[in-house]
């Protein structure tokens, strides 16, 4: 019986130089492509949170994928956080360090109801400039962290550090 941590290692797949020189890619598309490799990841992920979490929030653009599935699968909501100028009502932004510049992401203001709990969910964790970002987001709009959950970590960037005490699950570290 493979392990889902098997299961994503054996699907994602490495395109160097991607986006850039130098760098390795991660590609899930692999994995989300493959439709019992998709079913046993997102119920792996959603049976983690079962009863303990009130709202989901993906992170884009990725994590608008895999959120919204374990949304659908725990009967819960889905909230994004988007990119700078892509969503339409009243926002709340952050900016975050990428390589070279900064970055900003946004959430409604009004996505959350005080106190929800919410998982924060994303494909990859590098730096964790994006997810701690986005834990800001929610926590500035009134909701907790309850957990961030990730696809794969990539240890050796020390992401984890950024996100202070949070707790934070990746199905795959490398
Ligand atoms: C990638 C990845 C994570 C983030 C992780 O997204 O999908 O969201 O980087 O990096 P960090 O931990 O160093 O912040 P990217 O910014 O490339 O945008 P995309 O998901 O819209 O493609
Ligand atoms: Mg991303």
């Amino acid at each position: 019986d493979e392990s889902v941590a098997e299961l994503v290692a054996s699907r994602l797949r490495d395109i160097p130089d991607f986006p850039k020189p130098g760098v390795l890619f991660k590609d899930f598309t692999p994995l989300i492509a493959d439709g019992p490799a998709l079913g046993a990841l997102v119920r792996d992920i959603a049976d983690r949170y079962r009863d303990r979490v009130d709202v989901i929030v993906g992170i884009e653009a990725r994590g608008f994928i895999l959120g919204a599935a374990v949304a659908y699968e725990l009967g819960l909501g889905m909230v994004p956080v988007r990119k700078a100028g892509k969503l339409p009502g009243e926002t709340l932004r952050e900016s975050y360090a990428l390589e070279y510049g900064t970055a900003e992401i946004e959430v409604h203001n009004d996505a959350f109801e005080v106190g929800q709990r919410v998982l924060v969910i994303d494909d990859v964790l590098a730096t964790g400039g994006t997810a701690e970002a986005a834990c800001s987001l929610v926590e500035r709009a009134g909701a907790e962290v309850a957990a961030i959950e990730v696809v794969l970590e990539l240890a050796f960037l020390d992401g984890r550090s950024r996100l202070g005490d949070r707790t934070v699950n990746a199905i795959l570290t490398v």
